[in-house]
Parts: structure tokens; C-alpha cells; sequence
């Protein structure tokens, strides 16, 4: 099938390129001429396990290739896939403006039928606005061309892309047009194996249904960093805790990870956009707010934990190794990442940060600039050379098996600060390190 992508972000590149890896015919378009040069060439803008080699095959088998010609893309599909950013309005809305350029641009150049794909987290009712769009610029020209539009929406995990996209838990169709969802369930018919994966609905639910995927799952983070907080106080461990409850089939065991606090590209904008959404229709979401407001204050304690170890006036002059700067571990993406929080603070506070992570370390020094109370480091070990403390933000495998009796020596104070409880109390311990996790009372 041709298929037209708009946008070469994260869900566009990964989805353009599993398509073309299951033999669709794809064109990607971006109005980044310098970024469709280097895709051309074989070399992607991301960190993404398995994507680059995926890409270059594709392109050099012909069948994936790159363009910032939106006429040349939209003459080509027979469907065409919006997939280009939603960032966040100035009162936390999706900022609509890219999907709707997508829209005129496909009205102008629209000769012949096709179905139109909203594949951004958009909000309710987009669907609604993108067929508008088209219809009114193709009226303006004059054409009475047909077209569906079908909300498709995408639950990819960054880190882990390319397999989400080649063997997704469910294909969400939102669409009034059973012929659309016929023509997209053939699209995606290489990728709906084992049993059926397709879920039809309304477009309305369909856009709804990423909202809530993602507010689900933000709210499980933050109930277990809210339980980590108490558990803290009253001398538990929220290690044991979790493991106490996720063993109840209705709990489960993920997303229940205690920890510095969510980031990423996805949760921050989607929860506070659902929730503008909610308040625009006169719903005052409550349990929204409070996952996002715990969630802003579980950032700033990593920072809370060294003000208990220090005082408030111990932090200036130290410096602290900071291992991990990415959102989440198999990424280099630092959007809303936790560590920014933490560097903020601490040099806020006075202090100097030694930082190391594999592979955000460009995406850190284009964020931070030179600056001397930031030195990026080569390797975790270079990082705790002349510092006093580590903390760890993001939970890199590498980390895991970090030798503690050799992280204690490294450190002068040797305090170790466990944004993501990947060491146990007693090893830290038993290493000689001041141990402080996320939730664990009875070490605190
Ligand atoms: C998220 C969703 O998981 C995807 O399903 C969705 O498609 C995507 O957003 C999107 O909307 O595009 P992603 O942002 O890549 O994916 O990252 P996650 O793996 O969900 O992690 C998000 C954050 O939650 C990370 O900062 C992670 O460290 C944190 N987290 C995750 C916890 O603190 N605890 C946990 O138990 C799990």
C-alpha cells in the first residue's frame, strides 16, 4: 500500500519505517530540509534500539524515503498519517497548529481519495476539526475530492519503539467509514498477529482512549511515589510494599516503580492536557491535578533527600556524581527528565554536578550549554572522581552493577542518593555508603 507520513519525529519515523519493513510502500515529509538530508543518508535524529539499521535498509530497498515535498507525499498515499508534534499550549492545552497545517496542506494537494490518519495524541473533537479543514480548502478550490479521516492513535514506548510497533496490544480504530477501517486494518494486517488486535470505536473514543492509556499509567506512578512518601515517614519500605500488592492480578506489576518522578515527552503534556480538556467542558479534574502535582513534587526529591542528609546550607561547595540525565534508561531523551530538576537545584543550592549517561550526554550539553559547575563526564566511573555524593536519576542496566565498595571509595562524603531504588539498603550499606532510596523508611 502507499503510505504518506507528515512528520519524522518519534512516532512518525518508527511507524513510516515498520510499515516500509512490512513492505508498504512509504514516503516520510518534513519541513526540516536538513533532517530529510541526513534520514536520507541513513542517519536518525534519535536514540533508538534497532531503528537506524531498519531505516537504511528500508531506503536502500526503496522502500522508504524521506522528503520535505508535502505535494510529492500527499500525491503519493493512498494513506496519509499525521504524526507531527502537539507540544503543550501556554495553559498546558495541545497546541493544534502543526495538525492543522498538515490538514490544509493535504486540502491543497489532494487529487483523489484517500484516508487521512490522525496518529498525534490530539485531543477530542480533532478529528472533527482536521475533516473540516480539509473540506473547507478543498471547497475554496473548488474540488469535490472524497476523503476519510480516522483517529488511530499510537502507544509506543520510547526505548522500546520498533517492537511496540511491530507487535502493538491493540490497534485502536476511531472512524465513522467501514470501508476506512477495512482499508486500515489491511495496512496494518502484518502487524495484528496471534489474535485480533483491532479495537474499532468512534473517533471521539479512539482520542479519548490515549488520553486515558497514558493518564492511567502517570496516576500509577504517582500513587506509588505518594505511597513511597508515606511509607518513608512511618519507617516502611515501599520496595516490599510493591511487591505486595503487585502480585494482585487487578494491581499488576508495572508502572508501580517508585522513583524521581515521570518525564518524557508523553505523560507531563498528556495529563495536563486531558486535564484542560476536562475543565473546558466544566469537569474540574481532581484526581488529574493530584497526579500531576505529586508528580512535580516527587522531581524536587532526590534534591529534599540531600537538604536532609546536608542541611540547608551543607549543599553549596559539594559536588555531586549524577548518573543518568535521560528520561528513562534506552533513550537520550531528556524532555521533562528528572535530572533537570536535580541539576537545577543543586546549583541552585551552590553545588557542582559530575554527570555521565550513555547516550544523553549531546542532548545535555545542547540544554545546558558550558557552564562550570557542569562537567559531562565519559564513563559512570569518571563521574565520581573529586565528588562527594551520587545520585542516580535514571536506572541504566549499566548502574545496576555498579561495584559498591568502589563507588564508596570514590566518594569523599560517600553518600549515595537512589533516585530509582536499583541498589538494596543493606549493600550500600554494608558498602559503607549513607544510603537514601525513594520510599525506603527504614533506612532513611
Ligand atoms: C509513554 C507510554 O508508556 C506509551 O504507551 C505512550 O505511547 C507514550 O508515552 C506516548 O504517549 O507517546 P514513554 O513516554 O516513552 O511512553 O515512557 P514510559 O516508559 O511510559 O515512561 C514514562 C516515565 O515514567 C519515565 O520517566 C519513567 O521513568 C517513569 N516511570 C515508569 C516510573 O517512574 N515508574 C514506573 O513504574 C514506570
Amino acid at each position: 500500500m502507499r503510505v504518506s507520513i507528515f512528520g519524522t519525529g518519534y512516532v512518525g519515523l518508527v511507524t513510516g519505517t515498520c510499515l516500509a519493513e512490512v513492505g508498504h510502500d512509504v514516503v516520510c515529509v518534513d519541513v526540516d530540509a536538513g533532517k530529510v538530508e541526513r534520514l536520507r543518508q541513513g542517519i536518525i535524529p534519535i536514540f533508538e534500539p534497532g531503528l537506524e539499521p531498519m531505516v537504511r535498509s528500508n531506503h536502500a530497498a526503496g522502500r522508504l524515503d524521506f522528503t520535505t515535498d508535502a505535494a510529492r507525499a500527499v500525491a503519493h498515499g493512498e494513506v496519509v498519517l499525521i504524526a507531527v508534534g502537539t507540544p503543550p499550549d501556554e495553559d498546558g492545552s495541545a497546541d493544534l497548529q502543526y495538525v492543522l497545517a498538515v490538514a490544509r496542506t493535504i486540502g491543497e494537494h489532494l487529487e483523489r481519495p484517500v484516508i487521512v490518519v490522525d496518529k498525534s495524541t490530539v485531543p477530542v473533537g480533532t478529528a472533527d476539526r482536521v475533516r473540516a479543514t480539509i473540506a473547507s480548502v478543498l471547497a475554496a478550490r473548488g474540488a469535490d475530492i472524497g476523503f476519510d479521516v480516522v483517529s488511530n492513535p499510537e502507544f509506543l514506548k520510547e526505548g522500546a519503539a520498533v517492537e511496540d510497533c511491530m507487535r502493538p496490544d491493540r490497534i485502536v480504530l476511531g472512524a465513522d467509514s467501514p470501508a476506512a477501517v477495512e482499508k486500515l486494518k489491511r495496512l496494518y494486517a502484518p502487524f495484528n498477529r496471534n489474535r485480533d488486535r483491532f479495537v474499532v470505536m468512534d473517533q471521539r473514543s479512539a482520542e479519548l482512549t490515549k488520553y486515558a492509556a497514558n493518564a492511567m499509567l502517570a496516576t500509577k506512578i504517582s500513587f506509588m511515589n505518594e505511597i513511597a512518601n508515606i511509607a518513608e515517614r512511618v519507617g516502611a519500605d515501599v520496595e516490599m510494599v510493591r511487591k505486595g500488592i503487585g502480585s494482585d492480578p487487578r494491581i499488576g506489576w508495572h508502572f508501580i516503580y517508585p522513583g524521581a518522578g515521570y518525564g518524557g515527552s508523553c505523560f507531563p503534556k498528556d495529563v495536563q492536557a486531558l486535564a484542560r480538556t476536562a475543565q473546558q467542558h466544566g469537569h474540574p479534574p481532581l484526581l488529574l491535578d493530584a497526579v500531576e502535582a505529586v508528580n512535580e513534587r516527587q522531581k524536587g526529591h532526590l534534591h529534599e533527600l540531600a537538604l536532609r542528609h546536608y542541611g540547608a546550607a551543607g549543599i553549596a561547595g559539594k559536588t555531586f556524581a549524577v548518573w543518568g540525565l535521560a528520561f528513562k534508561p534506552d533513550t537520550d531523551d531528556m524532555r521533562e527528565a528528572s535530572s533537570r530538576r536535580l541539576l537545577a537545584q543543586l546549583w541552585d543550592s551552590g553545588a557542582r554536578v559530575r554527570a555521565y549517561d550513555p547516550e544523553a550526554a549531546g542532548e545535555a550539553r545542547r540544554i545546558f550549554g558550558e557552564r562550570d559547575d557542569l562537567v559531562l563526564c565519559g564513563s559512570a566511573q569518571e563521574a565520581l572522581e573529586g565528588a562527594d555524593a551520587l545520585a542516580v536519576v535514571t536506572e541504566w542496566k549499566q548502574f545496576r552493577s555498579a561495584d559498591l565498595a568502589q563507588v564508596r571509595a570514590q566518594l569523599a562524603d560517600g553518600v549515595l542518593f537512589d533516585g530509582r531504588n536499583i541498589y538494596r539498603p543493606e549493600d550500600a550499606e554494608e558498602a559503607g555508603l549513607a544510603y537514601y532510596g525513594i520510599g525506603r523508611g527504614r533506612s532513611v
